[in-house]
């Protein structure tokens, strides 16, 4: 046989309500939104917060960061992971939780992270041989839960 149909999957979990989840991942959700509300998004006016827990109980958190030269600006995520790299290199990144408030998207689209933050999400990763729980927020409160950013990046390079 020389061709085969093959197919992936992807699961994730759906909640109509950040309400729905734990706790712990209701106040992630709320300090990204805090966070969110600082980024510096003067272009774009795309406001992008997120927010990490760490193994060792930190919570670390990022917003988007715009440049007048664009490409020398960076999206929430990366802001927050590489701060999280640079300053608690030891810890695992338990969860990253992204949040976003502007036009750029729908109420009901979730906030997803773009193809370089998958790539760096999947290095943080790969190098803590432990995967991500992410958790994605849409502005109509709905949540897309996944387990690894190897079901938002497959076939990635490196893998
Ligand atoms: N942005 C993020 O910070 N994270 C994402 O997941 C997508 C996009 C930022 C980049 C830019 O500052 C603005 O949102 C509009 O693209």
């Amino acid at each position: 046989m020389r061709m085969m149909n093959r197919e992936i999957s992807i699961s994730y979990e759906y909640f109509e309500d950040y309400q729905e989840l734990n706790n712990g991942e209701i106040d992630l959700i709320q300090k990204a939104y805090a966070i969110c509300e600082k980024a510096y998004a003067p272009y774009s006016k795309f406001k992008v917060g997120t927010s990490l827990l760490l193994s060792n109980g930190e919570v670390v958190l990022g917003n988007n960061q715009e440049n007048i030269a664009s490409p020398s600006g960076l999206c929430a995520e990366r802001v927050a992971l590489f701060y999280a790299n640079a300053n608690f290199d030891k810890d695992l990144v338990q969860t990253i939780v992204v949040v976003s408030n502007g036009d750029l998207i729908d109420d009901t689209a979730i906030i997803t992270p773009c193809g370089s933050c998958r790539q760096v999400i999947l290095e943080s990763e790969k190098k803590q041989k432990k995967s991500i729980k992410i958790i994605l927020v849409a502005r109509n409160r709905s949540v897309y839960v996944f387990n690894s950013i190897e079901d938002l990046l497959p076939f990635a390079f490196g893998v």
